[in-house]
């Protein structure tokens, strides 16, 4: 009997963890004027053998596309609509009527994410609306009898105010007690997950000195860092900001609630000034990270070794309409096309040799050169008059070689005119965070657009 009662406990257990499997998901996001359709989308998903998508929102078309596939789909409430969610359970009620219902459960909805890094959002009224709109949801959900979707947000590691040594791990006093201690016991009380977006590339990037780019890239064979105060050791930076994460929730008493890993990725292009976004280096973080996340048995981390950590690589596609610098919009896994950026499987199956050698990267030291700031090739033409007085208006003398008589008055056209002022407005500003981007009207160049006596200010890294 005793035997018996173990062997269907055995049974349960390996059930509920099959249920949690190591497969890969895929972001889905939309922010593009040129992405395939929905229904090509989902072959495209296929194609790279993700088991899993998230997207942003509850797409009907997406969610109806994705019908009696095999793939588990994450969806989204906007951030619009968290505040007023939190504080009226008909609307709440409403939502899931309107954007779960209708495709539970021939659509595979498993994750119900409200808010995309509210808690990274200046908007702070929201932040203490958060943890009460998922209350209400979930309870929305249990009201219509759907009991397999787990309710969470995601988060940035922007949610720290401590990350290192990992131990350290603590979460920023503005939203510990208010935020995410309401948050954890929601988590814990409901066996959900913390949903977090971890991207070594922002860490390295920002610090390429000190950090080491294999290290970074889950290829280093040698580098380790150890904990002083765990003694755990460590062999790359995704697993050193996971476990922040971890020993964060620990010190809030919650030792136990799983990660999910809501986002992912290396760009694999960007701006001049960004290093270390290219193709050589985005193929070899997302590969890496794919077989580290679909080993068996797991691998876990260092904090916790051997445990699942089920994820969605970020993104299918590179979005031409995300705002920002350059890596932005170059994470995908796709060309908006449907082509391949570099050969990826996300079943993890694929074994090194079998991929095609990659293009080696030219970007991962800063740029030695001086750098321009100029209109960009489909920047639309009717919204530079306001950008080019956007940028003059800024600073001092910024566009006075502009003036009539002046160098850089002729050609005396709008596009030469914003040019010469992105340009002369970056040399003067960009110490002070001032950036290439208006609006993605302005592009950085290496190419020297100064033309008789007008000389084109310039930046240097
Ligand atoms: C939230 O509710 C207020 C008051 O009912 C309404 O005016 C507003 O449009 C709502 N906001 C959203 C994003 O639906
Ligand atoms: C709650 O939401 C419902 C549905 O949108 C709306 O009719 C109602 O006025 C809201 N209640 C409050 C108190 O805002
Ligand atoms: C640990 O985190 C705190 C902030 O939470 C910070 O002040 C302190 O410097 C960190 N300790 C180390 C060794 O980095
Ligand atoms: C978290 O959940 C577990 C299992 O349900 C429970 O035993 C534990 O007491 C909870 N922790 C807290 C701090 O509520
Ligand atoms: C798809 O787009 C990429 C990037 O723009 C381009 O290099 C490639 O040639 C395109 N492929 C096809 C089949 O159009
Ligand atoms: C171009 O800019 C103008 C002025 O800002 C705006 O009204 C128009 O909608 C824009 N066109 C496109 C295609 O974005
Ligand atoms: C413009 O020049 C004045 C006087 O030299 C100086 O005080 C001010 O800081 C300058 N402003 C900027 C934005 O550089």
């Amino acid at each position: 009997m005793a035997l018996i009662s173990l062997l269907v406990l055995c049974l349960l257990v390996s059930i509920s963890s099959a249920e949690i499997s190591n497969k890969v998901g895929i972001n889905y996001g939309q922010l593009g004027n040129n992405l395939p359709l929905p229904s090509k989308s989902v072959e495209l998903i296929k194609s790279l053998k993700a088991k899993r998508v998230k997207i942003y929102d509850a797409n009907p078309e997406i969610l109806k596309a994705l019908k009696n596939t095999d793939l588990q789909v994450s969806i989204m409430v906007p951030n619009e609509l968290i505040s007023n969610i939190s504080s009226n359970q008909t609307l709440a009620d409403q939502w899931v009527q309107t954007n779960v219902v209708p495709f539970y459960p021939d659509t595979l909805i498993r994750y119900l994410l409200v808010g995309n890094e509210i808690l990274s959002n200046p908007d702070q009224e929201t932040w203490f609306n958060l943890v009460p709109a998922m209350r209400l949801i979930k309870h929305s959900l249990k009201t219509h009898g759907i009991l397999k979707v787990k309710v969470g947000t995601t988060s940035a590691m922007s949610v720290l105010e401590s990350s290192f040594p990992p131990s350290n791990g603590t979460f920023r006093s503005d939203i510990s007690d208010r935020v995410i201690k309401p948050m954890l016991h929601f988590l814990n009380r409901t066996k959900s997950f913390f949903f977090l977006d971890a991207y070594p590339y922002f860490p390295w990037s920002t610090d390429p000195t000190n950090i080491n780019l294999d290290y970074a890239l889950l290829e280093a064979k040698k580098i380790t860092v150890t904990d002083p105060v765990t003694g755990l050791t460590y062999t790359n930076l995704f697993d050193q900001m996971v476990d922040a994460v971890i020993f964060a929730m620990k010190r809030l008493g919650y030792p136990d609630i799983r990660i999910w890993i809501a986002e992912t990725g290396w760009p694999s292009a960007g701006d001049v000034t960004e290093i270390g976004a290219n193709i050589y280096n985005a193929a070899t973080y997302n590969r890496n990270i794919v077989k580290k996340f679909t080993t068996k048995p797991p691998v876990g981390t260092p904090a916790r070794p051997g445990s699942v950590l089920p994820s969605f690589i970020f993104a299918l596609f590179n979005e031409n309409q995300k705002t920002g610098p350059g890596t932005e919009r170059n994470f995908g896994l796709l060309y908006p096309n449907g082509t391949n950026v570099y050969e990826i499987d996300l079943s993890g199956k694929t074994p090194e040799s079998e991929y095609k050698a990659l293009p080696p990267p030219e970007n991962n030291e800063p740029y030695k050169g001086k750098i321009w700031c100029v209109v960009a090739k489909e920047a639309n033409r009717s919204a530079l008059g306001s950008a080019l007085s956007y940028a003059c208006s800024q600073g001092n003398k910024t566009c006075d070689p502009l003036q009539p008589g002046k160098p850089c008055f002729k050609p005396d056209s709008i596009l030469w005119h914003a040019s010469y002022a992105f340009s002369s407005y970056w040399a003067q500003f960009r110490k002070s965070g001032g950036t290439c981007y208006f609006n993605g009207l302005a592009t950085q160049t290496t190419k020297d657009p100064s033309y008789g006596h007008c000389r084109f200010p310039s930046v240097t890294l």
